[in-house]
C-alpha cells in the first residue's frame, strides 16, 4: 500500500518535470546576429518603459513618437530587421512584424490624445512580445 503511494508521488514528480520542459523552438543564429538581436531586445524593453513613463506624464505625443521611431514600422532599418529576418522561421518573422505594426498602431492611437485607448493599444504591443517569447529561443 505504502509502496504504491510512493509510486504515485514519484510519477507526479516526473509528470511535473515534463510539463515544465522548455517547448520553445530553438532558432540558431550566427553569433553576431545573436548579440545584435539581444541588444535590440534590451532596447525594446527600454522603449516600452519610456513609453509608459511618457503616458503617465500625459505626454501622448512624445509617447507616440518614441514608439513609432524605436519600435514601429519606422524603426525597421535601424534594427537591421531585414538582415535578421533572413535567419528566422516564418512564424517568428510574423511575430516580429506583428509587434512593429502594433507599435505603429499605438502611435496613431496616442496621437488621438485619449489615454485609455492608448494603453489598450500599448498592450497589443506587449502581447506581441509575449507571444514571440513563448514560442522561440535563440540560445
Ligand atoms: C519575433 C520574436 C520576438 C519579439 C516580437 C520580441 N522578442 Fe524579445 N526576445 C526574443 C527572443 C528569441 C529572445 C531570446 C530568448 C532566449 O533564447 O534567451 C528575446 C529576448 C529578449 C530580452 C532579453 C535580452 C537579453 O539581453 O537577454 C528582452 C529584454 C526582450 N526580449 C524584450 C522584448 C520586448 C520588450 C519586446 C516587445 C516590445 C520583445 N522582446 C519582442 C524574441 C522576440
Amino acid at each position: 500500500m505504502k509502496k504504491s503511494l510512493l509510486g504515485v508521488v514519484l510519477l507526479l514528480f516526473v509528470a511535473n518535470a515534463w510539463a515544465e520542459e522548455d517547448e520553445r523552438k530553438m532558432v540558431k543564429l550566427p553569433e553576431m546576429m545573436q548579440s545584435h538581436m539581444l541588444a535590440n531586445m534590451r532596447n525594446h524593453l527600454e522603449t516600452i518603459n519610456l513609453v509608459l513613463l511618457q503616458l503617465a506624464n500625459g505626454e501622448l505625443d512624445k509617447a507616440a513618437d518614441t514608439a513609432e521611431q524605436r519600435l514601429g514600422m519606422s524603426s525597421l532599418d535601424k534594427h537591421g530587421a531585414e538582415h535578421l529576418a533572413r535567419f528566422m522561421p516564418e512564424g517568428m518573422k510574423k511575430a516580429g512584424t506583428a509587434m512593429h505594426h502594433a507599435a505603429s498602431r499605438f502611435a496613431l492611437r496616442a496621437q488621438e490624445g485619449e489615454v485609455l485607448p492608448a494603453y489598450k493599444a500599448l498592450q497589443d504591443v506587449t502581447a506581441a512580445c509575449v507571444a514571440c517569447h513563448a514560442a522561440y529561443r535563440i540560445r
